[in-house]
């Protein structure tokens, strides 16, 4: 079974998209699989085309502002241009998101089936992971134990249906992190570094909408 799987960060470097894609791949192992990224340039017609002679095809990717971030749209947009007839590919997604709850990739992933619908391409099924920026530093803890419990359960039931290219009811989880925690952690570890190397205040980052200036 041939398996392309587009990693739809736009960074450059490590992603949780790519470690979720980590996750998954030793699970369909024995099938010919092709990792596919798209942060720097477009997919050339000849990618396009060994996508498009896919038995499957999974998007992993992150939520960009409850939607699709702008370069894989792009990328969709040429898909959708594709002869997709030679094998008809399932697709499958996994979106992971920055807020607790896995459910805030729901429109994404409607936007998904949307893109399936006007390329008459089957859907197969998404996993909605929330609390992604913590993922890469839980990622000594295996699978299906403790905070990755739900992940781990999540990542099987979808490549067991990739492996019988059956459809499945879409997933959305949070890591098993009580989010009190999760929260404390985010701040003190991810959000407040961040403004700081980009030169902002932490009273910054609760600003209201209402109080800023668009120029
Ligand atoms: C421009 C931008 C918009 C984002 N919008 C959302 C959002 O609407 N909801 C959310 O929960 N997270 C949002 N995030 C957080 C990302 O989804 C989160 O950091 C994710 O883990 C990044 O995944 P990656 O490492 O695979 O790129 C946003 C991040 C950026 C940079």
């Amino acid at each position: 079974m041939k398996i392309s799987i587009i990693n739809g960060s736009p960074k450059s470097g490590k992603s949780t998209s790519a470690l979720l894609i980590d996750y998954l791949t030793p699970q369909l192992q024995g099938n010919d699989i092709h990792v596919y990224r798209i942060h720097k340039e477009a997919l050339s017609n000849c990618q396009l085309a060994q996508i498009t002679d896919s038995d499957a095809l999974i998007f992993a990717f992150p939520l960009y502002i409850d939607s699709i971030p702008s370069h894989l749209l792009r990328t969709l947009i040429e898909l959708a241009k594709q002869d997709f007839s030679k094998r008809k590919p399932m697709i499958y997604c996994i979106v992971n998101n920055g807020f607790y709850e896995g459910k805030q990739n729901h429109l994404a992933i409607e936007q998904m089936k949307i893109w399936c619908q006007h390329t008459h391409l089957t859907w197969g099924q998404a996993v909605g992971a929330g609390a992604g920026e913590m993922l890469p530093y839980i990622s000594s803890v295996p699978l299906g134990h403790g905070p990755n419990k739900n992940l781990g359960h999540a990542l099987t039931i979808l490549s067991q249906n990739i492996k019988s290219a059956q459809s499945g009811q879409d997933l959305f989880i949070s890591p098993n992190y009580p989010k009190f925690l999760w929260r404390m952690n985010a701040s003190m570890f991810v959000w407040y570094p961040r403004a700081k190397a980009n030169g902002l205040k932490r009273k910054a980052l609760y600003q209201q909408a209402d109080n800023i200036t668009f120029h």
